[in-house]
């Protein structure tokens, strides 16, 4: 049983999970949220499997320590190192992850060659060959792993020349190949839509996952309430939605273990709204986290 009072943790190597927050804050206003950038790690892309599975372990424990009610790996690259390793290691925890969205890109291409944007570590991924396995469907997957744009869109460089020319070179060869749509299987790269809109056209459907999760987050808070309230504990106080539901007024709180300033300063630019900013610290071994001071 989870206290809707509590706030959703989500996490990310960097500034990609914004658009999942994005998301998240449209679907459901009232939430708060406990948002951990590991930008002292970012990028995961190129990292192995087993240490973005430690970071992200290290993230959770932290972000329950401070009351999150429910996690997200709002990262493609975490959720296919470390997403069923969560579930079994945090068995009572509700724990949201990513997949490229495969799937819909199936459903909906008609050349049947659809292009698929991720890092190195997504594309090496078990979750990756499952999603292809189970929904490719004999759709032609082109595949691309964009190197220097996490670095890029960490900068907040959504529509520079350096920018465009990464998209371009992975971009240009899968429009020769015919391909009407595009997954993002990395949460950075919804904020560069624009710009590969502008490269692919208005024509090729781009796909974002994030309005999907958010959905997902609020499913499995309606269920978790409907169940305590037919089959729960007497206790009706934790079973409706907070009081902020009404007012949309849940809080935001940010932590970044790179630098705070430069996460608050790309805040306004990523989500269009801010919060309070604090710094973490891994421990050497990059297992766990603790707040900086002062
Ligand atoms: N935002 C990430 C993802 O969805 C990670 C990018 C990175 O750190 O390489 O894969």
């Amino acid at each position: 049983m989870i206290n809707p009072n509590s706030p959703l943790g989500i996490f990310d190597s960097g500034v990609g999970g914004l658009s999942v927050l994005r998301a998240i804050r449209q679907e459901l206003p009232a939430e708060s949220v406990l948002y951990f950038a590991d930008q002292g790690h970012v990028p995961y892309g190129p990292r192995s499997r087993g240490e973005v599975r430690a970071f992200s372990e290290g993230i959770t424990r932290f972000l329950l320590g401070f009351g999150a009610k429910l996690i997200v790996v709002a990262c493609n690259t975490a959720s296919a190192a470390a997403l069923h390793y969560l579930r079994q290691t945090f068995p009572d925890v509700f724990i949201v992850g990513m997949e490229p969205a495969v799937k819909p890109a199936a459903e909906h291409t008609q050349t049947g060659v659809v292009g698929v944007l991720a890092t190195p570590a997504t594309f090496q991924g078990a979750l990756y060959a499952s999603v292809v396995e189970r929904f490719a469907n004999g759709v032609t997957l082109l595949q691309d792993t964009c190197p220097g744009l996490v670095a890029q869109i960490e900068a907040g460089n959504l529509d520079a020349p350096e920018t465009r020319a990464i998209l371009e070179t992975a971009l240009r060869p899968m429009l020769e190949k015919g391909i009407d749509t595009i997954v993002l299987g990395c949460t950075h790269y919804p904020f560069v839509i624009p710009l590969i809109q502008k490269i692919v056209g208005a024509k090729v459907r781009v796909i974002d996952p994030a309005p999907a999760v958010a959905r997902q987050v609020e499913r499995l808070l309606e269920a978790d309430e409907r169940w305590n309230t037919s089959f729960g504990p007497a206790l009706p106080a934790l079973a409706v939605r907070p009081e902020s539901a009404v007012e949309g007024s849940g809080t935001l709180r940010f932590f970044t273990s790179g630098k705070p300033d430069e996460l608050a300063n790309l805040l306004p630019q990523f989500l269009g709204e801010s919060g309070p900013v604090e710094a973490v610290i891994w421990d050497s071994g990059g297992v766990s986290l603790s707040l900086r001071l002062g």
